[in-house]
């Protein structure tokens, strides 16, 4: 295959990460006989600061014009304390988010056996849980009508009919490639928007007879998220809570910093790590960068080269199994590895296998 592939580094630790990345992409298709360009992109404060737009046009059609998206991090402390700035590095990932229609945004929560003692939850509990978070990206209150006036302020839950549908189709694809059970979570007991969810998804249920769907309310899934994960194959849920639910789900497994993400939809499909820009580990190469290349694995399995995906996951547990990690994970009394030096370990893991 031949694959144009638009690189958005970005913020804090992003560009190192993004380079191991790339790295393991080139690997990849050497090896697979696939031939790939790549094009640069800025985004988030790295382009407010040059051009004064965190996702400007220029990045807008580079991403149009590739295959698929190689995403890292945006994100810097300088906008955090101050409320009153008008551009944010974070509204240039939801731009891009709205302008290449990435409707779908798939998370899984996976556990690695030897990060289970980093995760708050106790082993058995934990231990396999294998589930994943579709999350809704570009409707509800992210981008739903908003005021603020110095007394008041409103953000608006809005979704329709079409929108619930089409993600609802996505989630019950994925329920049907794995353990064909999916969990549509909600707020019907309160919310209008909730209820429009609920009674599209009993009657898109009925075009899947072969999946097992239930309906749960988010409170009720938070907790059974840490009191029993296993519980889950494929949930399927609004953008604000699926933001909410997909940072617990990352953190119960003890290894957010392992997990990639893909969102895809009527553009061109975006692939990235969960975790954020981490600004205070920038250029010391000391950040893990496993999230971003498995992210990579999760665009080769996109476009159905499942071969290509599974070296990559290989690699990537190899490289866990041989106490060749970054320092936030290595084992007590292990060597240091650096960002470069992993990412190093799997690209020559990759050759030679
Ligand atoms: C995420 C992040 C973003 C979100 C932020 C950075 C705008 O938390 O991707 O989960 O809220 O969607
Ligand atoms: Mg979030």
């Amino acid at each position: 295959m031949k694959f144009n592939i638009a690189v958005l580094a970005g913020d804090g630790i992003g560009p190192e990460i993004s380079e191991q990345g790339v790295a393991v992409m080139t690997a990849v298709c050497e090896k697979f006989g696939h031939e790939v360009t790549y094009k640069d992109a800025i985004c988030g404060a790295d382009a407010i600061d040059k051009v004064g737009d965190p996702f400007p046009e220029e990045t807008f059609q580079t991403c149009m014009e590739a295959d698929a998206v190689l995403f890292s991090a945006v994100g810097d402390p300088k906008f955090d304390n101050d409320p009153t700035a008008k551009v944010r590095p974070e509204q240039g990932l939801l731009a891009m988010r709205k302008k290449l229609g990435l409707f779908a945004n798939v998370r899984p929560v996976e556990t690695f056996d030897c990060l289970i003692h980093k995760s708050p939850l106790k082993d058995e509990l934990v231990r396999g849980a294998d589930f994943i978070c579709i999350r809704e990206l570009t409707g509800g209150m992210y981008f739903g009508e908003k005021y603020q006036d110095k007394d008041r302020a409103y953000d608006t839950n809005a979704y329709t009919r079409a929108e619930v549908e089409r993600i609802l189709h996505v989630a019950y694809g994925y329920a049907r490639r794995r353990r064909k059970h999916l969990t549509v979570v909600d707020k019907a007991n309160v919310l209008a928007s909730s209820r429009l969810w609920r009674q599209v998804a009993q009657e898109i249920e009925q075009q899947y007879p072969d999946v097992q769907t239930d309906y749960m309310y988010v409170d009720n899934a938070a907790m059974r998220m840490i009191q029993d994960p296993h519980f889950f194959d494929v949930m399927v849920t609004e953008n604000t809570f699926g933001d909410i639910l997909t940072d617990e789900g990352s953190c119960i497994t003890g290894s957010m910093g392992l997990l990639p993400s893909a969102s895809t939809g009527e553009h061109t499909p975006v692939f990235e790590p969960i975790h954020g820009s981490w600004p205070q580990a920038k250029g010391l190469n000391i950040a893990n960068p496993l999230a971003q290349i498995l992210s990579v694995a999760m665009l080769f399995e996109y476009f159905d080269l499942q071969i290509e995906g599974k070296l990559i996951r290989q690699a990537v547990n190899a490289s866990l199994d041989a106490n060749v990690r970054t320092p936030e994970i290595q084992v007590e009394g292990g060597a240091k590895y650096g960002t470069r030096e992993v990412g190093q370990w799997i690209v020559d893991y990759i050759k030679k296998a």
